[in-house]
């Protein structure tokens, strides 16, 4: 007789922020976010970038025809903003649902932002309107000025930009993406509820070691870069903390084997298909699975204005070993945790 295996009913999460990439690729990837998550906030760093409502309305087309039969899933998607954006083409394309969110890349913070913004200062009248009709703005917050060192990136992005922006625009909504600092840490906490984050699975898991002890390991190389272990203890009391500005964004980022394992090795790492797992693996650890739920299904929805999800997600304590790699469309990609065992497994789904 074999015990009973210790289960876990959720709300339905989202992912609040994830990359798709097109093409071959997108079908590949698409079904490993679509059978866990009600909804995701899609990246627009696509080659060209996505900066119009009407490339935005084509993006979500081909994202829902590579949708698994049966999954019921909803992709929410962003603009990219450049210095050139028009503020009426965004503000209509999120009147119409279309754009649920805007995205901020500093130009040349990281992959496809060589049109991101240049100085904040030339989209002020944007963000102005974007406050004005309540369209959050999502965040890549890390300077991009040579002489800043990669690892002091984030930090100083708030003191140079991002603190004088919520001071100057306060009823603006602003996610801080993919936070990886105690200084984040420490910025959301002290701002108003207007300014919440989101925290990935690997900023959870690794610090700077990864990446480079033994050897370089490319798949552990994303942006913002790990850093040191006292930041990654500062990231895991916030997630696990019960404050509802904490919330779950993947940043899961396909890119293929090849791309990683190069001379000049893409950021990114590609952690949607045990998102969930590798989550809970963390909130475990903690001794907070309690705090999970507001984590993964509740606090997201809550700071962008959306209804909570219905529909339900059971994972159960089971150990499996992560494959070494997965169906990438044209090629394979490296998932994160390659390799190693996870403790849960999601195993059903309602919607
Ligand atoms: O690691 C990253 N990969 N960070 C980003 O900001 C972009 C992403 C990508 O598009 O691959
Ligand atoms: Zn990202």
């Amino acid at each position: 007789m074999t015990a009973a295996p210790e289960s876990l009913t959720i709300r339905r999460p989202d992912d609040w922020h994830l990359h798709f990439r097109d093409g071959a690729t997108m079908r590949a990837v698409v079904p490993h976010t679509a059978t866990q998550f009600a909804r995701a906030i899609v990246m627009p760093n696509l080659s060209p970038p996505v900066t119009t409502s009407a490339q935005a309305a084509a993006y979500r087309e081909r994202i829902l025809d590579a949708v698994p039969e049966g999954a019921q899933f909803t992709p929410l998607m962003t603009a990219y903003l450049t210095d050139q954006t028009d503020a009426d083409d965004l503000a209509q394309g999120h009147a119409a649902g279309i754009f649920t969110a805007a995205k901020l890349y500093p130009a040349g913070a990281t992959t496809n932002s060589a049109h991101g913004v240049t100085d904040v200062a030339n989209i002020m009248a944007v963000l102005e309107r974007m406050a004005a009709i309540g369209m959050p703005l999502c965040v890549h917050g890390e300077v991009t000025s040579a002489d800043i060192d990669i690892f002091d990136r984030e930090a100083v992005f708030i003191d140079r930009v991002l603190a004088p922006l919520v001071s100057k625009l306060p009823e603006l909504k602003v996610i801080f993406e993919h936070i990886t600092t105690s200084q984040a840490v420490q910025f959301v906490d002290g701002a108003s509820a207007n300014v919440a984050a989101t925290i990935t699975p690997q900023h959870l898991h690794i610090n700077r070691n990864a990446m480079l002890v033994g050897g370089m390991r490319p798949h552990m190389y994303c942006l913002p870069v790990a850093k040191r272990e006292e930041h990654r203890l500062a990231l895991r009391r916030a997630a696990t903390s019960g404050s509802a500005k904490y919330f779950l964004g993947t940043d899961s980022a396909p890119h293929h084997r090849a791309a990683k394992e190069s001379d000049c090795g893409c950021a990114g790492i590609f952690n949607a298909p045990f998102a969930l797992e590798s989550y809970l693996a963390v909130f475990e650890e903690e001794s907070a699975i309690a705090q999970f739920e507001g984590f993964a299904s509740e606090n997201g929805p809550r700071i962008y204005g959306l209804p909570l999800n219905e529909g339900s997600v059971t994972l159960e304590k089971t150990t499996h070993i992560v494959p070494d790699e997965v169906d990438g469309g044209d090629a394979r990609i490296v998932p994160f945790h390659a390799g190693e065992t996870l403790n849960w497994r999601l195993v059903s789904v309602t919607d």
